[in-house]
């Protein structure tokens, strides 16, 4: 028998290469008549937001474009955001970037359409009221932020992330069209790429995982393991970055009902002490938190392991291809080969910090969700491992 589970509903996908020229009626059937367009600083002026304002303007939309969305976006970037859609009396939302500008209009959104403050919202099912009418167009393959119910925000003040989940949260369309993440430079690609792949590995450990959730991760880790390579050398190459955009957004929609594991729990207080990358740092993490999962992971690794096995083979050095231990095995050679750093200390963590990082890192909520439970110790052991 399958044991009951929910799935929440999400937003519209509307996936494929060119669909950014529909941005326009899709625009217009939400009653949107003069959106905010939200984008990280550059992201315009490089070109790689032409099609979806020439799409706005051939639908005769007027938007506002707000470039500044920071990367983590602080407490304070998303109250300017706020400030700025009101200030020009924008009425709905378009979102177009990484998972910043996406996160930072879904957090600002929460407070446009019921007021007070961010923190009011931290924590599961807080927002009463749905976000004004939003679309997200995606132009890295990794948060799957356009189709998730949550919006990470840095908070200044306590000096770490906070997270909202509510299903109000939820955009109204999300346009998923793999050629606007052509020009994406490599190392980002390959950082994006590892936080989808985590975002399915973690997904599928979760206690809340389900049949309708297993699905769509093993599909994305099947699209990452067979294409990562490609897309990260080359992320113009048009099915490579079909197979990456659709594996971020299925391993999106499935995280955002499961939750994660330790590897999300584990990377926020690197962020928080040395910065750095969200996904690159889940990329350093992933293949030793799986073998610290593997007691209970052992079937579903070996699940994966033909779909993450080096399509053009040979250098899984496991002695039994399909195994448990040769899924890890092909994580960690994978995040090798894109170009991930295989230690923390490649990114800057220093050992001094390592009490404190794992002190915060058991008390994620993520641990809730993790397959094996995990102590202040373990998280600790899994920093030493790894820190040179
Ligand atoms: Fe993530």
């Amino acid at each position: 028998m399958i044991p009951p589970f929910q799935i929440a509903s999400g937003p519209r996908v509307r996936f494929g290469r060119g669909q950014t020229e529909f941005i326009g009626e899709e625009a217009q059937s939400l009653g949107m008549k003069r959106p905010m367009l939200l984008t990280d600083p550059g992201l315009a002026t490089a070109g790689v937001l032409k099609p979806v304002m020439d799409s706005m303007q051939k639908a005769g939309i007027g938007f506002c474009l707000f470039e500044q969305a920071e990367p983590n976006p602080s407490d304070e970037s998303i109250l300017r955001a706020k400030e700025f859609y009101e200030s020009n009396d924008c009425d709905s939302m378009v979102a177009a970037g990484g998972g910043s500008s996406i996160d930072t209009a879904k957090a600002m959104g929460a407070l446009l359409s019921n007021g007070g403050k961010i923190s009011d919202y931290y924590g599961a099912d807080k927002v009463p009221n749905r976000v004004p009418p939003f679309i997200t167009v995606p132009t890295t393959a990794g948060t799957g932020s356009e189709v998730t119910r949550a919006s990470i925000v840095t908070d200044i003040e306590r000096g770490t992330k906070a997270s909202i989940h509510s299903d109000a949260l939820y955009a109204h369309v999300a346009v998923v069209d793999s050629s606007l993440l052509a020009t994406l430079p490599h190392y980002f690609a390959a950082g994006a790429l590892m936080d989808a792949l985590t975002h399915a590995i973690e997904s599928i450990g979760s206690p809340r995982a389900n049949p309708w959730t297993e699905a769509m991760c093993m599909q994305a880790i099947g699209f990452i393991g067979q294409n990562a390579r490609i897309f990260v050398k080359n992320p113009a190459d048009a099915d490579a970055a079909d197979a990456c955009a659709l594996a971020a957004t299925l391993a999106g929609a499935s995280f955002t009902n499961t939750g994660l594991g330790i590897v999300h729990g584990l990377t926020h207080p690197v962020f928080n002490y040395f910065g750095g990358h969200h996904g690159t740092t889940n990329g350093t993490l992933l293949a030793t938190v799986m073998k610290f999962n593997l007691p209970a992971m052992r079937e579903k690794y070996a699940l994966m392991a033909p779909l993450l096995a080096n399509p053009s083979g040979g250098t899984t050095s496991a002695e039994e291809p399909g195994t448990a231990e040769s899924a890890i095995e092909s994580v960690h050679v994978l995040a090798r080969d894109i170009g991930i750093p295989l230690t923390l200390g490649a990114i800057g963590v220093k050992e001094e910090f390592l009490d404190r990082m794992a002190l915060e890192a058991a008390a994620s909520s993520t641990v809730a969700t993790n397959p094996v439970p995990a102590n202040a110790a373990d998280m600790k052991k899994i920093y030493l491992e790894l820190l040179d």
